[in-house]
């Protein structure tokens, strides 16, 4: 475990079709690929979800996929659901407000009273971090201290991802391939952000392992941030 002791050891996790895409197209659910999945990948997705404290997914994840993140398809417990909503918009219909889980979603200290108690009405805790955007730093800290966090998991979107890798807060990378290709210049891929300039930006990994999954080939890297 490569983490720095004041946040979470930090898992990204992610289907992706072979041309690396999250979804059909822009806008898309996920959850259409997800159903190709092999059943034995998605009870390792499920073990992994129940090794870990905490699972994070960005707020756009969970405008489109509606996502439960609980622990369904093998015993164990679900983790801690974590979103960041800077501006507390979440609907408050979506299923992570549902009782299944405790969740927290992340705001910063401009977001709306009304939507932070509306929040909190449905149960789930709210965690200032930051004052106009969720500082992902600061965030990952306060689980770490607040909440005993110190397993994360994180499955996307793209821009959470390239926000976390870019805060240099992810420590290993596992990949679920399905074996199609989708296209689409826009369509969603596994990191999405800006581009890099030269390749002294480029986030190196170390391919640490391989292996069959039912029929789903699964990747397994460390991240390897150079020093800056
Ligand atoms: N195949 C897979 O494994 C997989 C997994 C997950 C998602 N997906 C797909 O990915 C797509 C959604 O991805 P997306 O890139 O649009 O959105 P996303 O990464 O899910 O969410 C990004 C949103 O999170 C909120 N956020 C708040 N603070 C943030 C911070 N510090 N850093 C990053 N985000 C922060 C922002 O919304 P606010 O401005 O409202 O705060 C931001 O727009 C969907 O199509 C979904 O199906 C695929």
């Amino acid at each position: 475990m490569t983490s720095p002791a004041d946040r979470p050891h930090v898992l990204m996790m992610s289907e992706i079709t072979a041309d690396g895409k999250l979804t059909l197209k822009k806008g898309a659910s996920s959850k259409i690929l997800m159903k190709y999945m092999a059943h034995e990948t998605e009870l390792l997705l499920h073990n992994t979800r129940a090794e870990y404290d905490a699972i994070m997914v960005g707020a756009n994840t969970i405008r489109i996929d509606n996502s439960f993140l609980t622990v369904r398809y093998v015993q164990g417990k679900s983790p801690l659901r974590v979103i960041p909503c800077s501006m507390a918009d979440l609907p408050l219909d979506a299923n992570v407000l549902g009782s299944d889980a405790p969740t927290a979603i992340a705001v910063c200290e401009s977001a709306p009273q009304e939507r932070i108690d509306a929040i909190k009405q449905k149960g789930a805790h709210v965690i200032v971090a930051g004052k106009t955007h969720v500082e992902l730093p600061l965030l990952l800290k306060i689980l770490k201290e607040k909440f005993g966090i110190n397993k994360l998991m994180i499955e996307g979107g793209p821009t959470l991802n390239w926000h976390m890798l870019h805060d240099r807060l992810v420590d290993e990378i596992r990949l679920i391939h399905l074996p199609f290709i989708v296209g689409g210049a826009d369509t969603p891929s596994l990191v999405g952000g800006m581009h890099i300039n030269t390749e002294d930006e480029m986030i190196r990994l170390n391919l640490k392992k391989f292996y069959l999954c039912g029929s789903n080939l699964v990747s397994e890297f460390d991240v390897l941030y150079t020093k800056k």
